[in-house]
């Protein structure tokens, strides 16, 4: 464990869980102002660290978005958000929810590993996820760490990549809801899709990230079907290696942080034959527009940039 900060009132440890993500930080306490040297403590950690866990944090909406907005604009809950709270900031990943929005059971919006609206042109820059009901078994959910798949390919995939700009659309290659729902309906109607660079380079820590994941990205530019298939196949493969993930055990008043800009993420599928309820409220961070090796931002081919305040 180190510490980041001497001052008695704003001491933040940082204690690093996986081998290469994630940290668990005690000593703040989020229902409070934080000072700035936790604030710039806490940035450090999450881009040293890519996801930080908080546990014990009994706060409500506000001190969620109090919170957030002390690391960039906090941006409406989601685009497509069909059953917003009171706070129009907060999306509920409520698994009471899902089945009227999406006709089928479910605990949340995809099982596939994500980064969250990478579809936008300006997809988020952090998500914070607090868990208000959390199962007594089940229902973790996984990081991994884009940078370091990315740093853990042989230099001759490394260069190849480089390269490549992949398309993400929102829905994916095969979209969790069932295709005669409102939701489907309220997609179509204003679809989502950016072409990303493959490879974009972390505006902050100057690191090249693995920029695709299963549950957005649906083809590489400029290849045929095949080969576009063959190559995601690849990369999801190196992205989802285990070596690269941390796993999150949610408790009532757990809260987790993470650089969606460096990193995919994992939602649970051992619950589905479980009576149980599972309730986490997220917000999020603006985000800038990706820009690759090449120093080419993305395109967008149709939506909005998707701003906070
Ligand atoms: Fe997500």
């Amino acid at each position: 464990m180190t510490t980041v900060s001497e001052a008695p009132t704003s001491t933040a440890h940082i204690a690093p869980v996986a081998g290469h993500i994630g940290a668990e930080v005690t000593g703040v306490d989020l229902g409070t102002d934080l000072t700035d040297q936790q604030v710039a403590d806490i940035t450090a950690a999450l881009h040293a660290h890519k996801v930080l866990f908080f546990r014990d944090q009994h706060i409500g909406h506000a001190e969620q978005i109090a919170f957030s907005r002390r690391f960039g604009s906090v941006t409406p809950s989601h685009p497509y958000d069909d059953a917003p709270t009171e706070f129009p900031e907060i999306l509920a990943v409520d698994s009471r929810l899902y089945e009227k929005r999406f006709g089928v059971r479910k605990f949340s919006y995809t099982n596939h590993w994500h980064t969250d609206v990478s579809p936008l042109i300006n997809p988020p820059a952090a998500s914070l996820l607090r868990a208000e009901i959390a199962p007594e078994r089940g229902g973790d959910t996984s990081w991994t760490n884009l940078a370091a798949a990315y740093a853990g390919l042989p230099e001759v995939l490394r260069t190849f990549v480089d390269g490549l700009r992949a398309e993400h659309r929102f829905g994916g290659r095969q979209p969790a809801w069932h295709e005669d729902s409102d939701y489907a309906k309220k997609v179509a109607k204003a679809p989502l899709i950016t072409e990303h660079p493959v490879v974009r380079v972390h505006p902050v820590t100057g690191e090249r990230v693995l920029f695709v994941n299963p549950g957005f990205t649906t083809r590489i530019v400029g290849l045929s079907p095949r080969q576009s298939d063959a190559v995601l196949k690849l990369l999801f493969d190196e992205l989802s290696d285990p070596a690269y993930t941390v796993r999150f055990r949610w408790e009532k008043g757990s809260l987790a942080f993470w650089d969606n800009r460096a990193t995919a993420h994992l939602a649970p599928s051992d619950l589905e034959h479980l009576d149980v309820t599972r309730v986490l409220y997220r917000t999020t961070l603006e985000g800038d527009i990706p820009v690759g090796v090449d120093g080419a931002p993305s395109r967008s081919i149709a939506g909005d940039q998707f701003v906070g305040s």
